[in-house]
């Protein structure tokens, strides 16, 4: 691999991007004449980016991409919290971190040591094992805290990853055909559900909403927990095998998130002229904001950013960590070779997050 990532798009999954991210940082911004997209890479200009209400997260004639338009996947994707801004994000957003805060983060993180021990007692501990444990248990510890029956928890997890693939930039017609059809299942499903404990705080929190509104936001979390999931506990495992860390202490996650952040970049699009940062910006421009450069930034406060910032920064970080911890409490328990892990871990090729895979060959 060579020393500097070809591009922005390759440096979530190039062995060492850090170099890179802090030269741009320490540009502030730049235009990237081959994407067409402009990089906010200092910390003061992904804060300016995040707080500006000119940066929409959708374009403002687009509110869901033309690809899914009319189907229920665009249906649902249109009322995701992640993809509104202005009056309607706000309401969404009280309902949304009220339910998230009303789930006790104790909780979550033995239900999540208890799922991950028992799908990591279902075979040999090699590392496509693991693999599958990465990709499953995000999704089904947060389906099973909304009290989704243990049985259907892996059928959710893959159907949650055909949504995913149905919304990957390069997807194909058969792939949104899949991710729709998996959209209306895991909606049957969610309607399905008994209403009590979490779940209830999640009705109630969405009273003054609608029921699809609710619906659709039950699936977004379940969406933004898998890959952003995938690449926090597959850090964990891979820091693990570097050296024994305390994953038990809130500040070693900071530290390390920071040193080798997880979630690298997020887009925004640019509603009116605005000037940011010192840096003028036109209606109809895209920015990429580098979250990974702006955490590394010589001049900026040192934190990690992983999370995001501002007005859509994530009401999951929490239940995230809460489940990762899980996980490793249940790696530990089975007896996981850290070490012999990382010798066949490679990065997966997805631009905006760093995530890890440790069997040999497996896909995902
Ligand atoms: C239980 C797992 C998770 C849930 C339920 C969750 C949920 C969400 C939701 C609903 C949003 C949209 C917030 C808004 O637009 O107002 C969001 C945003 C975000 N999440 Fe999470 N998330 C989870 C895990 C993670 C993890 C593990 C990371 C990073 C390692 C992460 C990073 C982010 C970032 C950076 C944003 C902001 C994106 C932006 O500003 O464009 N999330 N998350």
């Amino acid at each position: 691999m060579s020393a500097w990532p070809e591009n922005i798009l390759l440096a979530s999954s190039h062995s060492d991007p850090y170099p890179f991210y802090r030269s741009l940082a320490e540009q502030g911004w730049h235009y990237d004449a081959s994407l067409g997209i402009w990089l906010a890479a200092s910390h003061r200009a992904v804060r300016a980016v995040l707080d500006s209400p000119a940066c929409r997260v959708r374009p403002l004639a687009q509110p869901v991409p033309p690809a899914i338009a009319g189907s229920i996947l665009g249906q649902t994707f249109g009322r995701w919290l992640r993809m509104r801004d202005g009056a309607a994000h706000a309401g969404l957003r009280r309902a949304v971190m009220a339910s998230l805060a009303g789930l006790p983060l104790q909780e979550a993180e033995a239900s999540a040591a208890a799922l991950a021990g028992r799908f990591l007692s279902e075979g040999e501990l090699s590392g496509r094992r693991i693999d599958g444990l990465i990709d499953f248990l995000p999704v089904a510890a947060l389906a099973a805290a909304l009290g989704w029956p243990v049985a259907g928890l892996s059928a959710a997890a893959e159907r949650i990853a055909l949504v995913c693939r149905a919304l990957a930039a390069d997807a194909d017609e058969a792939a949104r055909e899949q991710g729709a059809a998996a959209c209306q299942s895991l909606l049957d499903e969610l309607a399905a559900l008994p209403g009590e404990g979490w779940l209830r705080r999640w009705r109630e929190a969405f009273m003054d909403l609608d029921e699809t509104a609710l619906a659709a936001n039950l699936l977004g979390a379940l969406f933004q927990s898998r890959d952003a999931g995938a690449g926090l506990l597959s850090a964990a495992i891979a820091w693990r095998g570097e050296a024994p860390w305390d994953w038990r202490d809130e500040g070693q996650w900071s530290q390390r998130l920071r040193a080798d952040p997880v979630l690298h970049h997020t887009r925004r699009f640019v509603a009116e002229d605005v000037e940011l940062a010192g840096q003028r910006l036109k209606a109809g421009d895209q920015v990429l904001v580098l979250l990974a450069a702006a955490a590394q930034d010589p001049a900026g406060p040192g934190e990690a950013m992983d999370f995001g910032r501002g007005r859509h920064a994530c009401p999951g970080e929490g239940l995230a960590l809460a489940i990762a911890r899980g996980a490793l409490r249940a790696l530990e328990e089975a007896g996981a070779d850290w070490s012999a892990l990382l010798k066949q871990m490679v990065f997966l090729p997805i631009p905006n997050a760093r995530i890890r895979r440790f069997g040999e060959g497996s896909a995902r």
